[in-house]
């Protein structure tokens, strides 16, 4: 099938986009391209209804969006703080409690009888490092709030799953500051990055396992990463 619904004109918040919608035409598959601000209540809600409005079930929801605001926790800019914890945790916590209703209702039905909600959060999720204390934070959080959520509906066969990536090449690091861009220009030297397919290969397995399996967590670095 190869209907593509894009409804009014994507624009980007800060001047970019990427080739979102053409990569999905592209790929001749049925979708639907919204564009939402999930650190705003109401587009999470509305995201999750014209979803369910547009297929009549949700099936799985990933929580990806995130931003990584680097530097030392001693005189850091709040600003950047709240960005993070607004859109890495809130919003991702927001946006899973807008779809669980319609999840659950997923996992108790045919054809599948299965849901997930898979939550992407970082090897900073894992392991605590100077100069990332806040992105930290973001991430250790999202691995609690999942893996409380877990315990509480797994038994519903809805799956949650972190998936931890390594450095990936993607814009994430060009939202810092010139000097901190910097330093991690020096601290990163890696020939061979993950590409953001290698992220969504790990996704795809996650959610394509038979009702009986749960991937609850998928730590994904470059061979060459060390730590
Ligand atoms: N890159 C890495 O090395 C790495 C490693 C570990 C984990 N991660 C995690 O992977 C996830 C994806 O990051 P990325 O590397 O792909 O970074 P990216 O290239 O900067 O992409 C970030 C994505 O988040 C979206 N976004 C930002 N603010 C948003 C908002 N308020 N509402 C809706 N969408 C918003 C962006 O959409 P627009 O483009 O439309 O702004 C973009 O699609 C993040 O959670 C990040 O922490 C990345």
């Amino acid at each position: 099938m190869a209907t593509i619904e894009i409804p009014g004109e994507l624009k980007p918040r800060d001047g970019r986009f990427g080739s979102g919608p053409s990569r999905v035409r592209a790929a001749g598959v049925d979708a639907l391209v919204l564009e939402a601000d999930v650190t705003l209540a109401a587009d999470a809600r509305r995201v999750v209804d014209d979803t369910v409005a547009r297929f009549g079930r949700l099936d799985t929801l990933v929580n990806n969006a995130g931003v990584m605001l680097l530097g030392p926790i001693v005189d850091a800019d709040l600003r950047e703080w709240e960005r993070m914890i607004d859109l890495n945790l809130t919003a991702l916590m927001r946006c899973t409690h807008a779809a669980l209703p319609h999840l659950r209702a997923a996992a108790a039905r045919e054809p599948r009888r299965v849901a997930d909600v898979v939550n992407v959060s970082s090897v900073a999720g894992r392991f605590a490092r100077v100069g990332s204390g806040a992105y930290n934070a973001t991430k250790f959080g999202v691995g609690a709030f999942s893996e409380s959520l877990r315990q509480e509906i797994t038994r519903e066969h809805v799956r949650v799953s972190l998936i931890e990536p390594g450095y990936v090449a993607t814009e994430l690091q060009s939202h810092n500051r010139p000097e901190i861009q910097e330093t991690m220009r020096r601290t990163f030297r890696l020939d061979d990055p993950l590409e953001a397919a290698d992220v969504a290969d790990a996704i795809r397995y996650v959610v394509t396992r038979a009702r009986h399996v749960a991937i609850n967590e998928v730590l994904i670095r470059p061979t060459e990463q060390e730590r």
